[in-house]
């Protein structure tokens, strides 16, 4: 059990139940008061009592134990100590039963509930770019958390396959394309036919591209191949990164999929009488709540993005039943998906509420936007190789006998530009930086990793120590930090889900490596005092390199094993 169920289950609050309790123990910044600390402030009302007082109150009848050894109330505040000695024991209960299952800070929590994720959603024959980093890296991350935490996720890339462009794309292909040069150039021969037709695109063309769109659309055989072919030139292009990037998808169901179930959901729409005419377009006027209206279908009665978000959004409730459907996507989206889901609520959807729109900012590079303005595309793939190619730089010169220094270099390099989108706030735009990212001494992956394979190097030379049996353990301040911050990793699991937020995963990775440094600076592992120190210093190392490991993989990051 962790400390804070503890706690909790040991306090009284009338009108407050043990779960609420719970969530409102911190761990506060400064622990020499107290390792965990109850604010009061919330229940002065319910009790009509100042926080103070309630605090003084709830010190009074608390019963200190060996788990929680002392009790105060300051300023409002509950402060609890947790006892050193028995510490420890509580935790590697936890952690080897978690190890047992499916790691430590998984939990059934999700019992089997589904979530949807839609995310990478990438545009076939369009540049993968930088752009499409984070929501390539947070749907994964957040993937793997729910996974962690219980649910049955659906990755779902939710292509963009479907638009006038690739009437255009057909267009120049016929004109200046080869099919040779084009097999071999892949995406990105796709993309200068694409980029050239579009600079050198007369009225003729475009009616042109406008016509083999609309042969594409009427099942045309010719056009549909080679429409297809360019599909599959982007999917075979973009696994390729996902691969490097360990991201994987359960359905690539685009938007081309949702053509022929627009009608159902337009019928439904009228049903309700949500439907108005502007313009000779079909919408749904979202005025009352401060929108621009939804444009359902266009005055030539084509469907836009929108609607085709709409069907899918019904036919993701159909297929899956979710609990919930993430859509993670950046913010210059933030209006699309609130009209969306509001008029999935005005169509008296009880789910409405259940879809979320995980917004997050920018990325950029030190050297240069990521525009795609002027043609000036940065290239994900380019992100990532250069990123190793630094990686491979730094590691020849940190450890020139380094074996198997290729694999190192990209679980290194790949892990920088991950954990550069992921360390930070999701919302907050960012400016990647190599040298930063790839700094052994910053708030890094390459930090993280790197204290890894010191964890595993001293795991190595006790190979033949035990791990520890439940002998008492007199812990030192040190050892007591470690315990403490190993011990938050499955709240700090809990709460990236709760927030869609796997920058605190990648926070607490950072922290726990600090305190494990402070650790492994100041206390003798391998040549400990005593036999029973040595065992318990060697079962700190095994938990933290086995919960760093997991943390870094929950983030799509691998630890090498030496470094
Ligand atoms: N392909 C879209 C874009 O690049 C993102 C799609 C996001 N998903 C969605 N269901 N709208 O902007």
């Amino acid at each position: 059990m962790d400390y804070k169920t503890y706690i909790a289950e040991r306090l009284t609050v009338e009108g407050v139940g043990k779960e609420e309790l719970r969530e409102m123990i911190a761990v506060p910044p400064d622990t020499s008061l107290g390792d965990y600390a109850l604010p009061c402030f919330r229940f002065a009302k319910l009790m009509r009592k100042s926080p103070a007082l309630i605090a003084e109150e709830l010190a009074a009848g608390y019963r200190t134990d060996g788990v929680v050894t002392a009790v105060s109330a300051v300023n409002g505040y509950l402060n609890f100590k947790i006892g050193r000695a028995g510490l420890f024991k509580a935790f590697w209960e936890d952690f080897t039963a978690a190890e047992q299952k499916c790691g430590y800070g998984s939990s059934d929590m999700g019992g089997g509930k589904t979530v949807c994720i839609d995310y990478s959603s990438v545009n076939i024959a369009k540049p993968f770019h930088i752009g499409h980093l984070s929501t390539t890296v947070l749907g994964g991350a957040l993937y793997r958390i729910f996974r962690y935490l219980g649910y049955n996720v659906v990755g779902i890339n939710h292509l963009g396959d479907y638009g006038t462009q690739f009437g255009k794309l057909i267009s120049a292909y016929r004109r200046w394309g080869d099919r040779e040069e084009v097999e071999k150039g892949g995406i990105h021969a796709i993309n200068d036919l694409y980029v050239r037709f579009n600079s050198e695109a007369t009225e003729e063309m475009e009616a042109e591209a406008r016509e083999n769109f609309r042969l594409i659309e009427s099942g045309d055989r010719e056009a549909n191949e080679l429409f297809n072919w360019f599909k599959s030139l982007t999917l075979d292009y973009v696994k390729t990164i996902y691969d490097r990037l360990h991201i994987s998808f359960d359905s690539y169901l685009g938007e081309s999929f949702y053509i022929d179930k627009i009608g159902p959901v337009v019928e439904k729409l009228k049903e309700k009488g949500l439907l108005t005419e502007s313009r000779g377009a079909q919408v749904v006027d979202l005025e009352a709540y401060g929108m621009s209206p939804f444009i359902v279908l266009r005055s030539d009665g084509a469907s836009l993005y929108a609607t085709r978000d709409l069907a899918a959004a019904f036919y993701r409730k159909e297929t899956y039943d979710f609990d919930k459907c993430l859509y993670v996507v950046a913010y210059q989206q933030n209006l699309h998906f609130k009209q969306l889901f509001k008029v999935i609520e005005l169509m008296g959807e009880p789910w409405a509420k259940d879809l979320v729109h995980v917004a997050y900012g920018m990325v950029s590079l030190e050297d240069g936007a990521m525009s795609t303005r002027k043609g000036k595309v940065v290239w994900l793939e380019d992100v990532i190789s250069r990123s190793v190619e630094k990686a491979a730089a730094i590691l020849a010169e940190k450890n020139p006998d380094l074996a198997g220094r290729t694999d190192i270099a990209e679980q290194v390099g790949v892990g920088a530009v991950i954990f550069g989108a992921l360390y930070n706030n999701k919302i907050k735009d960012i400016v990647f930086s190599y040298d930063k990212a790839l700094n052994f001494d910053g708030e890094t992956s390459v930090y993280v990793q790197y204290t890894c394979a010191r964890a595993a190097s001293v795991l190595a030379k006790l190979g033949g120590v035990p791990l520890y049996s439940g002998e008492e353990i007199d812990v030192n301040a040190r050892e007591f930090e470690l315990v403490k911050a190993l011990s938050a990793f499955p709240d700090t699991v809990k709460e990236a889900a709760k927030n869609y937020e796997p920058s605190t995963v990648a926070r607490w990775c950072v922290d726990t490596a600090q305190v494990f440094n402070k650790f492994y600076i100041d206390c003798r592992i391998v040549n400990a005092e005593s036999e029973t120190l040595r065992i318990f210093r060697k079962s700190l190392t095994h938990a933290t390199l086995a919960s760093l490991t997991a943390a870094l993989a929950l983030l799509g990051i691998e630890v090498p094993e030496k470094m």
